[in-house]
């Protein structure tokens, strides 16, 4: 069983989204084994966000993601971290497969409703940077 971190973002929790986005996680095999809400200090999105610093987007979108509450998560399952990306679809939303999160729900290519790991070791990192070893229940 693989493991993924995975964000909802504050575009989807400020428009009621958190159920319909958890429920094509659950749809397709992903089970929350851990989860919470939390309004993320500056601090916080930056450093989660530091492999972009520098990047023309990396101030606007931390600005984004302390704008509202986000709620962080771990999914596992089989290919945990590829089915996410899957179910989100492309960060882009005008680049998104139809069906997909992103495709459904994102309002731009930074508010995109949804944060997936790209690999085992991003994956490794993000989850540790929210959640202790006693707060996920596998
Ligand atoms: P995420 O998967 O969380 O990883 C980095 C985030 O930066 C991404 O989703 C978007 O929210 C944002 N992002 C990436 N590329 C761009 C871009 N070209 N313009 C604006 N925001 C972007």
């Amino acid at each position: 069983m693989e493991r993924t971190f995975s964000i909802i973002k504050p575009d989807a929790v400020k428009r009621n989204l958190i159920g319909e986005i958890l429920q094509r996680f659950e749809r397709n095999g992903l089970r929350v084994v851990a989860s919470k809400m939390i309004r993320l200090s500056r601090e916080q999105a930056e450093g989660f966000y530091a492999e972009h610093k520098g990047r023309d987007f990396y101030e606007p979108l931390i600005e984004y993601m302390i704008s509202a509450p986000v709620i962080v998560q771990v999914l596992e399952g089989e290919g945990a971290i590829a089915k996410n990306r899957e179910i989100m679809g492309a960060t882009d939303p005008s680049k998104a497969a139809e069906g997909t999160i992103r495709a459904d729900f994102a309002l731009s290519v930074r508010e995109n409703s949804a944060h997936g790991s790209d690999s085992p070791e991003s994956a490794a990192r993000e989850i540790a940077y929210f959640f202790s070893t006693i707060e996920i229940c596998g």
